[in-house]
């Protein structure tokens, strides 16, 4: 086994290897922009990790890896023209830098791509791939519309919210983990609890992203810190608020969720204030703290070396206690 920051530069000298520089510019540049801008390359690592927990040469699940890197990268550009927002990883979005056209067929483009790079596998994995792939990608689109959907209700319930980051966002976690596991030819009841592993951390993940969004550091986070609120986003810290508040506080919140000032900041520490009036700060922290746990129990009751388990034990605590 290799080291968690090992498999990251792997897999980068090899996403680095697989550049494209071709005509016409402003569909590639765009992808080779979003794609050389970083990240933590978690789901990748997922990728290259699990295929060798089960006993595989980690560098078979290269290409399933690029594949799921370049799928979430063409998320992320999608969903920046569809969140509005003008900073991802520390530097302009692509719709800001380009225009929002190009980033609607870069995007296009890089969903193409990701697929094509399964043609690589021979046919049994292949398909086994393809068809992982296909569910989990039209499974993010539904949480994406979700999402989008709930920014302009007032009805929104945290079973719903639940659902709704599944399947923006844990779903693809899972999906990295199973892909290594079908890459190194693991039993279908060990990729089934890598997949349920995936889908409670994936969704420990996301609430960790909603928290930074609001309490994260500027400096440091590499998106517009806020923008959940401008955007009126219907987070775990947003229906806590409401479900804990008093009823001044939760009128305030439904108030300063149905404006859309001109200059946020204010909106912003407002919100900010009553999130941790209510305490709904430190309830989304025990929220990730107990999916973490949840990822974890599905370990314990896997076939796989002890060691192993500890590796992703490790990545599961950094995920929790990441800034980024
Ligand atoms: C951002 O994903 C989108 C979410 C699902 C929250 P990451 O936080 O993994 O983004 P990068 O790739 O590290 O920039
Ligand atoms: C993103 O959720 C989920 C997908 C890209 C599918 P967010 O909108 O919270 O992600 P960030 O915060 O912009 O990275
Ligand atoms: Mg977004
Ligand atoms: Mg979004
Ligand atoms: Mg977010």
């Amino acid at each position: 086994m290799h080291t968690i920051e090992e498999y990251r530069e792997e897999f980068i000298a090899y996403l680095d290897s697989k550049k494209i520089t071709k005509e016409p510019r402003n569909l590639y540049e765009p992808i080779t922009y979003i794609l050389g801008l970083g990240g933590k390359r978690l789901r990748p690592i997922l990728v290259l990790m699990t295929a060798e927990i089960f006993k595989a040469d980690f560098k078979k699940a290269l290409d399933a890896a690029v594949a799921v890197e370049v799928f979430h990268n063409f998320s992320l550009v999608h969903d920046d023209i569809m969140d509005d927002a003008p900073v991802r990883r520390g530097q302009t979005t692509v719709h800001e830098k380009w225009d929002i056209n190009t980033g609607i067929l870069s995007g296009d483009a890089m969903l193409i791509m990701a697929y094509q790079l399964f043609e690589n596998y021979e046919p049994n994995v292949f398909r086994d791939l393809a068809k992982l792939f296909s569910k989990t990608a039209l499974e993010v689109c539904e949480g994406q519309q979700y999402d989008v959907d709930f920014e302009t209700r007032d009805d929104v319930m945290l079973p719903e919210y639940l659902k709704m980051i599944e399947y923006k966002t844990a779903v693809l976690v899972a999906a990295a983990l199973k892909m290594g596991a079908i890459v190194a030819g693991a039993s279908d009841i060990a990729q089934e609890q890598m997949y349920n592993f995936g889908l409670n951390l994936g969704i420990a993940f996301q609430l960790q992203d909603d928290y930074l969004d609001v309490f994260g550091d500027p400096e440091t986070f590499g998106k517009q810190v806020g923008g959940d609120i401008i955007e009126n986003k219907k987070t775990y810290l947003y229906l806590k608020a409401l479900k804990s508040g008093s009823e001044v506080m939760t009128k305030e919140l439904e108030h300063l969720y149905s404006i859309q000032p001109k200059e946020t900041e204010a909106k912003i520490r407002a919100v900010r204030s009553i999130f941790e009036k209510t305490e709904a700060d430190k309830a989304t922290k025990s929220a990730i703290s107990d999916y973490t746990t949840k990822a974890f129990g599905v370990l314990t009751d896997m076939d796989v070396e002890e060691e192993n388990k500890d590796l992703l034990r490790e990545f599961g605590k950094n995920l929790m206690n990441r800034t980024v």
